[in-house]
């Protein structure tokens, strides 16, 4: 089925200016799994996300980016409420989440929305694509019936969706398409924020770049912040105005896209952009292999956590855990970076 992509009435000049609102922020956020390890090895903590700190302005994008079983998928589950973190704050809005009564959650819970990497299991087979997308409306607001038709037919329109598809079920759609259509029921109740986990990576790379155009143009109309997680990194650099690079938990490298791509200083960053092709040339000066596996978050190696795979890692290394700090516009983990770049 082709992807048919219906103009858009244009939005008013300022319906997409970014404004220095704070729309949403993680202190210090961890996510502790306790996980049985058999009669004799008892239990054990998995810390799958493990002190993570940014702030989302209005309009703006953060990319998470990083290797699988890093812990995107933990962070993007604590940011739109679906789990609680083990520790750490999080704000949405001016509202703090962490300390919030059920009452207080409610009305956050529609500001905040997730699109997941796979439209085939967020969406229910059993459902048209119109009560999908009915559902949300006919919960949180007061429309009428017919309100709610019009309302739904005008954001199929905008995701590039043909309103008279209303009656048909996820199934009868193309995977890009069924991801337009996650993306209208994300999109229905105007979030002011959007945790969009994977959300191109089931599809052909031919959709993949219709898609991300697709959260451009939302994010221009709407003026919706995103966080944005891929294990891609050519993804991230189409669609990210912040870029959060993460390992085994935490947060490595931390800045403006163009810090970050421009000059990764992070070996781990240096490496996933060695690792990456359709990174350009120049951004690829320095050549760091990527060996190795990923440490299990069961037993994290002491010390920096990329230190088994670095080959610039010293003892220090292995003994002392890197905090992040600011170096030339952006922040970082790692002991040696001023070695390694003077
Ligand atoms: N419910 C859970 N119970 C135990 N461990 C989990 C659970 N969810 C995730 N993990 C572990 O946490 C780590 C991070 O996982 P995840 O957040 O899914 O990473 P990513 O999305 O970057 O691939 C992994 O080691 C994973 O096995
Ligand atoms: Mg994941």
């Amino acid at each position: 089925m082709s992807e048919t992509v219906f103009a858009t009435p244009p939005a008013s000049p300022q319906a997409g200016a970014p404004d220095d609102r704070v729309v949403l922020a993680a202190q210090d956020l961890t996510r502790f799994y306790t996980v049985n390890r058999g009669l004799l090895r008892g239990q054990a903590s998995v810390k799958a996300l493990n002190g993570v700190s940014f702030e989302l302005k209005a309009g703006r994008t953060l990319a998470v980016v990083g290797e699988s079983g890093c812990g995107k998928s933990t962070l993007a589950r604590v940011l739109t409420l679906i789990e609680t973190p083990t520790s750490g704050r999080l704000f949405v809005d001016a509202t703090e989440t962490t300390t919030a009564s059920a009452g207080e959650l409610a009305p956050l819970r529609t500001r905040i929305q997730m699109v997941f990497q796979n439209p085939y299991a967020s969406l229910n087979p059993r459902k048209t694509v119109g009560q999908a997308l009915d559902e949300p409306l006919a919960i949180n607001t007061s429309l009428s019936r017919a309100e709610r038709g019009e309302k739904i037919a005008a954001m199929m329109r905008t995701v590039g969706l043909r309103p008279e598809h209303v009656a048909r079920y996820p199934h009868m759609f193309s995977g890009g398409q069924r991801q337009r259509v996650a993306i209208a029921r994300a999109m229905i109740l105007s979030p002011a924020i959007v945790v969009a986990d994977e959300p191109v990576s089931a599809l052909d790379v031919s959709i993949q770049a219709q898609i991300l155009n697709l959260f451009m143009d939302l994010q221009d109309r709407y003026a919706t912040s995103y966080v944005f997680v891929s294990h891609n990194l050519a993804v991230v650099e189409h669609v990210a105005d912040d870029v959060m690079v993460m390992y085994l938990g935490r947060a490595v490298e931390h800045g403006p896209k163009a810090a970050v791509f421009g000059k990764p200083l992070h070996p781990y960053t240096k490496a996933l952009m060695s690792a990456t092709p359709a990174i350009k040339a120049s951004e690829r000066r320095v050549k760091i292999p990527l060996i190795g596996e990923l440490p299990s978050p069961l037993r994290p190696p002491p010390g920096c956590a990329f230190a088994p795979r670095c080959p610039y890692a010293v003892d220090r290394c292995r003994q002392e855990v890197p905090q992040l700090r600011e170096i030339e516009g952006r922040r970082v983990a790692c002991h040696r970076v001023e070695e390694i770049e003077g």
